[in-house]
């Protein structure tokens, strides 16, 4: 079984290598893409010197910030291109800990999608003030509802996905641009009729760096997933009206 990891950046130069080493260690067998967009504080030079000791570790420059989703539709190209059979991802800020990423490669083996869930049993987060406790949980809450998913974490952003679960889906037609990108995905592997397994992650806040959470990533998400659920019906609807 072939493994990358895609890790996308943007001003993580304190993260990054922390991350990376940490990763290189936990599962020495994954390879390692890193996707950067043209980063302010130089986070894309220091993947490439880091990739430069480490033939394990390759770099995706992109011209500048697209987005989270851009990000890894790019990646997921490259990666599915060079072969890999499971393709991972994880946030470089170290919310995402390498540790426990066996545990999710153990459950791909019988899973289309593994999703490290913070809100399963024995799921946690570490220093997330309330409020961003409170809007992941509700956000899964009105996407879980509006889109009819047994998902407990819908937006999570750490991953693993077998090469046929992203070959079943058209990539060209995923363009949520922010984390909204993550629900999106993970309602296409639903409606694919896909295994979807959660293992319970422990997240852990950042210390450096700032998150590029923003009120329009969170706009992005609540218009989009209203839109798919009431488009889901709608067709539910007709398919019941129809009168083949
Ligand atoms: N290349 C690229 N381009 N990377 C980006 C972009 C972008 O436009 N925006 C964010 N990233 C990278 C960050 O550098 C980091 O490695 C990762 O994506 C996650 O970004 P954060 O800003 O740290 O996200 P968060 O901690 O607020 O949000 C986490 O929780 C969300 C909600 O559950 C992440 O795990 C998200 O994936 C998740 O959806
Ligand atoms: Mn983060």
């Amino acid at each position: 079984m072939r493994v990358v990891t895609i890790i996308p950046t943007y001003n993580e130069h304190q993260s990054l290598p922390l991350t990376l080493e940490r990763l290189r260690a936990a599962v020495p067998h994954s390879d390692v893409l890193v996707v950067d967009d043209n980063s302010p504080d130089g986070t894309g030079e220091l993947a490439d010197a880091i990739a430069a000791q480490d033939t394990a570790v390759h770099v995706l420059h992109r011209r500048g910030k697209e987005g989270l989703g851009a990000a890894y539709i790019a990646g997921f190209r490259w990666a599915l291109e060079q072969g890999y059979d499971v393709l991972v991802e994880m946030d470089a800020d170290g919310s995402h800990q390498p540790e426990q990423l066996p545990a999710m490669l153990d459950a791909i083996s019988s899973a289309h999608l593994v999703i490290g869930s913070r809100w399963v049993p024995g799921g946690s987060v570490v220093n997330w003030p309330f409020h961003r406790k409170l809007l992941s949980r509700a956000g899964s809450l009105y996407s879980r509802t509006m889109l009819g998913l047994g998902v407990r974490d819908i937006t999570a952003g750490y991953r693993a996905f077998r090469r046929e679960t992203l070959e079943s889906i058209d990539l060209a037609t995923v363009d949520s641009v922010g984390y909204g990108f993550q629900v999106d995905m993970t309602f296409r592997v639903a409606k694919n009729g896909l295994r979807i397994v959660e293992v319970p992650i422990t997240f852990v806040e950042r210390e450096y760096g700032d998150s590029k959470m923003s009120g329009g990533i969170v706009f992005e998400a609540i218009a989009n997933v209203t839109r798919w659920g009431f488009a889901a019906r709608f067709f539910a609807l007709r398919g019941r009206l129809t009168v083949r």
